[in-house]
């Protein structure tokens, strides 16, 4: 066979394999794709986040407060009303509506996606919790239970919002959805540190029976969203060692941010890899057992032909 055929034929075979098999590797490269596309995945978030903080607030969600949002997704599993205390109760109220403003700023812009089926019950916290600090807590983890509980299942959301957006703007096209991104990103990075600033009152108190402090959980839980990255480190709790402080000169670390104090960013593929709970954009899990949605995170998913 001439060499030419041959070198042709290896092309093909190589991109068939890579075709079948194109996951093999993290990516912590940024995806070129559509103004569009980028906010509508960040939606994905924002609906979580909705869900989460209307049903601690409220015990209930979107299905009350705004349905046509949901663009007819099915309703998220296991949310209830939380026990909370004055403060976290309207600080939590306060951040509920506004992820129903952020929601509908997106649906008006540049239009909305279905709901993803969301698991926001307390199992799905407590498995995260479990795998961040590397054991079975008993009792399980309950988001619900109270002020604490909630403050603590929220470090996990704002803050991963904020870094997706950090990560999109560099890629986006029009001044409309880059002044639509820059409004978002203020107000998530602000949920974040409210939360934050929360937890950090609270940091040396331990968070019984499990015997651990909850700079310590920050900690773990911002360990394992940089493990399940897979793309370095991106995420800090509120108290650190000094190297990590700002200036490298402050243990206390009521914002996460790099060593120029600047926020840090994650891609899509980063984030699905955190919040699908299993490392890997390709296996939806955890909070979005069916995966989430829009073009971005449906081309993750691998479907055997
Ligand atoms: C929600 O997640 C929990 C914990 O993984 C699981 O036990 C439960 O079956 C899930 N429910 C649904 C409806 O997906
Ligand atoms: C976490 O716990 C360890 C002991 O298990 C302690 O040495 C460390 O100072 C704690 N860190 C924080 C930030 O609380
Ligand atoms: C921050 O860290 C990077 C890489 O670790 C280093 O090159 C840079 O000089 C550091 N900048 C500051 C201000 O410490």
């Amino acid at each position: 066979m001439p060499i030419k055929y041959y070198l042709l034929l290896l092309l093909l075979s190589t991109a068939v394999t890579a075709d079948r098999q194109p996951f093999s590797y993290p990516s912590c490269k940024p995806i070129p794709a559509r103004d569009v596309d980028l906010v509508q995945f960040a939606m994905n978030l924002e609906f979580l986040e909705a869900e989460f903080f209307l049903h601690g607030a409220f015990g209930k969600g979107l299905d009350i407060f705004a349905p046509y949002l949901a663009r007819g997704g099915p309703s998220p599993f296991g949310g209830r009303k939380a026990r909370l205390d004055h403060v976290v109760q309207s600080v939590i109220e306060e951040l509920g509506y506004e992820e129903i403003g952020h929601l509908k700023a997106i649906y008006e812009w540049v239009g909305g996606i279905p709901r993803p089926f969301m698991n926001i019950s307390a199992e799905t916290f407590g498995e995260v919790f479990d795998m961040a600090l590397g054991r079975k807590l008993m009792p399980p983890f309950d988001p619900y239970s109270s002020s604490i509980h909630f403050l603590l299942a929220s470090y996990l959301l704002p803050y991963v919002g904020l870094t997706g957006y950090v990560g999109a703007i560099p890629l986006l096209d029009r001044f409309t959805t880059k002044d639509l991104v820059g409004r978002l990103l203020g107000v998530e990075s602000g949920q974040d540190a409210i939360v934050r600033t929360l937890l950090y009152q609270h940091s040396g108190k331990k968070l019984e029976p499990y015997g651990i402090t909850v700079a310590n959980l920050t900690n773990k839980l911002s360990w394992a969203r940089n493990h399940l990255g897979k793309c370095g480190h991106k995420d800090e709790g509120v108290v650190v060692r000094k190297k990590l402080g700002a200036e490298g000169r402050t243990r206390t670390n009521v914002l996460s941010a790099n060593n120029y104090s600047l926020a840090y960013s994650r891609t899509p593929q980063e984030i699905t890899r955190i919040v699908y709970g299993t490392g890997n954009e390709h296996v939806p899990g955890g909070f979005y057992p069916r995966g989430a949605n829009g073009r971005i995170a449906r081309s993750f998913i691998y479907k055997p032909r």
